[in-house]
């Protein structure tokens, strides 16, 4: 989706502007912008297509300002195009402004600043924005110091929906106005030298010391100094977080696609996860999260609340939840969950699951929870993120930054901070189920290096990638938490290679999806519940029987007699299996993706983070 950079400090501007939006890239957009002031106007470099385009663009070679703000732009209102793309302008042209997110309102403001007299030429939301600040700007005493700040103040009160903005004014030409509500906006510091972003990873090469804007605020920032104000425009001190993300993390490190190294990544992410949450023969220690026993007996249901494969670590992740603590738990999508009035009051806890933490649907559903009286605790993978600043509890995952659009190790991440949680809920409750909790414990534990296991053994995947890339169908299947990974690993291969593929729970097959079953059909299976081998076997063979061909991801001894093509991956716990078990699957999706030659961090009309319903 959208996002935004922006710069101010000693140095000039447009290097920085275009590196961050670089950064950005992988949050899918369709143009690109940036704006400057030179000479006491505003210069704007913008156009439909890649950042790329503006960086070739030889007027940018003209650029010396240092200060400016940039925009990679997804489009919502109006196709992609160069009058679409932002920096906005006013008439005037004495205001640009770039805009994450969406101005439910702007039919309405766009016919009373027509009757003011503006016109408009772009058919985006964004560009109300530019023309209501002039508007207001024009109202303000002349030489009054904060006349540009009280006029940004005024035009965002007018807004509804959401934003995150950036302001240049040609006439104020040594400051920035920031703002934001429902939308992530970020400002990092380096001395005298201020970066501004939409996500951390634009500027982390710059700084680590990060400024995390809340619902509200609006800062006004010049070389010297920054003024923050919060939603009721009263001046408030803020201080920095340390983040302790390496700016390396995200780059690609020598390989060849960002999904590719953060697939290799788990090992690490799964590690840093576990931390110091779990230790040798200890308790498990959630520091961060304060639920006592009298809380978690008295609750009748836990939810886990999110959208795409997010949601898909929760529901991976209920088995354990239900084997560990005997309470029922539903998974729901969050886009369904908001809407669909769910039975929830005091007495339910609810998990909301999202990597960025800044997922539109998730954060409404949270919203809705907390006004039912819910607890909510919010599994996040950045820091300070929406979600995690609406809930009761937040506890991180630490898998580093996640760039790729198709995610990876967030998922097994997920799972993995999920599964602790749930060992950590059976033992504030006085679980009796002290052997399976000590086995699960050190079946964690062991994850890093079993992920690595999974790692080494690519060959048969990479040769039944060259087999499967032209297919149109696949199937998945599998039962339990095999099923859950199913869903996953079907969701991989449709973003990634845009082939079809559905998810079935094996024992449903005969009710329908069978019919489906013909020559040379492919069907992936898992298999890693040894109490359910013999019948997931039998369901394997009745596809071949009918022409299918197979690949099954096992842990258990299944005869290669019957299955030509299996990837045998380390024995665990089925609990815990879809943390090994869907890495062939992301590998294979990679692979399928490379053969048909597409861009895997890229993929089609996906965005990194869906911060608009
Ligand atoms: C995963 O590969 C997706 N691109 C997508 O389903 C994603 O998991 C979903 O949009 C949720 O994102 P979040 O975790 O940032 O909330």
């Amino acid at each position: 989706m959208c996002g935004i950079v922006g710069y101010i400090g000693n140095s000039k501007a447009s290097p920085i502007l275009i590196n961050g939006l670089l950064k950005l890239e992988y949050r899918g957009y369709d143009s690109a912008g940036i704006a400057t002031i030179e000479n006491n106007n505003i210069s704007v470099l913008k156009n439909k297509g890649r950042v790329k385009e503006i960086q070739n663009m030889k007027e940018i070679n003209y650029l010396e300002s240092n200060i400016g703000i940039a925009h990679t732009r997804w489009a919502t209102h109006g196709k992609p195009s160069r009058e679409n793309a932002h920096p906005h302008l006013d008439n005037s042209k004495t205001f640009a402004v770039v805009h994450n997110g969406i101005i439910e309102n702007h039919e309405e403001l766009t016919t009373f600043l027509k009757n003011a007299g503006y016109n408009f030429l772009s058919e985006t939301d964004t560009e109300v924005i530019p023309n209501l600040i002039h508007y207001y700007y024009s109202k303000e005493e002349n030489n009054s110091k904060d006349r540009f700040v009280n006029a940004v103040r005024k035009a965002i009160l007018d807004l509804k929906g959401s934003y995150a903005i950036e302001v240049l004014s040609s006439l104020e030409s040594d400051r920035i106005i920031v703002a934001r509500k429902d939308s992530p906006l970020v400002i990092g510091i380096n001395g005298d030298e201020k970066y501004i972003a939409s996500d951390i990873p634009a500027i982390l090469e710059y700084t680590n010391n990060i400024y995390i804007l809340n619902d509200g605020d609006l800062v006004e920032i010049t070389n010297k100094a920054m003024t923050f104000y919060d939603e009721n425009f009263k001046i408030i001190e803020k201080t920095p977080e340390l983040i302790t993300w390496d700016a390396k993390a995200a780059d690609k490190n020598g390989y060849e696609d960002f999904m590719l190294k953060e697939i290799y990544e788990q090992p690490t992410s799964i590690r840093e996860t576990i931390g110091t949450r779990l230790r040798p023969n200890e308790k498990c220690d959630f520091s961060e999260i304060n639920i006592s026993k009298e809380y978690l007996s008295g609750i009748s249901r836990i939810y886990i609340v999110a959208c795409g494969t997010a949601m898909y670590a929760g529901l991976a992740s209920k088995a354990i939840f239900e084997r560990l603590t005997s309470i029922p738990v539903e998974v729901d999508i969050s886009s369904e969950f908001r809407y669909r009035e769910p039975l929830i009051d005091e007495n339910t806890l609810i998990i909301f699951i999202s990597q960025s933490g800044e997922t539109a649907d998730t954060i409404a559903a949270l919203k809705n929870a907390k006004a039912h009286g819910s607890k909510t605790i919010a599994v996040s993978n950045v820091i300070g993120s929406s979600i995690t600043r609406e809930a009761d509890f937040t506890v991180y995952t630490h898998a580093g930054p996640e760039i790729a659009v198709a995610s990876t190790k967030a998922y097994t991440s997920q799972i993995t901070v999920l599964a602790l949680l749930a060992l950590h809920f059976a033992e504030i409750l006085g679980s009796n189920e002290k052997e399976l909790i000590n086995n699960l414990k050190n079946e964690i534990l062991e994850l890093p290096s079993k992920a690595s296991i999974v790692l080494e053994n690519t060959e048969l995947l990479k040769a039944f990638a060259k087999i499967i890339y032209n297919e149109k169908d696949l199937f998945f299947i599998g039962r339990g938490t095999d099923y859950a990974v199913s869903l996953e690993a079907s969701l991989k291969l449709k973003e990634i290679s845009y082939i079809h593929s559905e998810a079935y729970q094996s024992g449903e097959l005969k009710h329908g999806p069978i019919a489906l079953i013909e020559d040379d059909v492919t069907v992936v299976g898992f298999i890693t519940d040894r109490r359910l081998v013999d019948k997931s076997v039998s369901n394997l063979q009745e596809v071949i029987t009918r022409g299918a061909k197979t690949l099954l991801i096992t842990n258990q001894d299944v005869s290669q007699d019957v299955f030509p093509n299996i990837v045998n991956i380390p024995k665990v716990n089925h609990l815990l299996s879809p943390i090994l078990s869907v890495i062939p699957l992301q590998l294979l999706a990679y692979y399928v993706s490379k053969e048909k030659g597409l861009d895997v961090d890229k993929p089609r009309n996906l965005a990194k983070s869906v911060t608009v319903e």
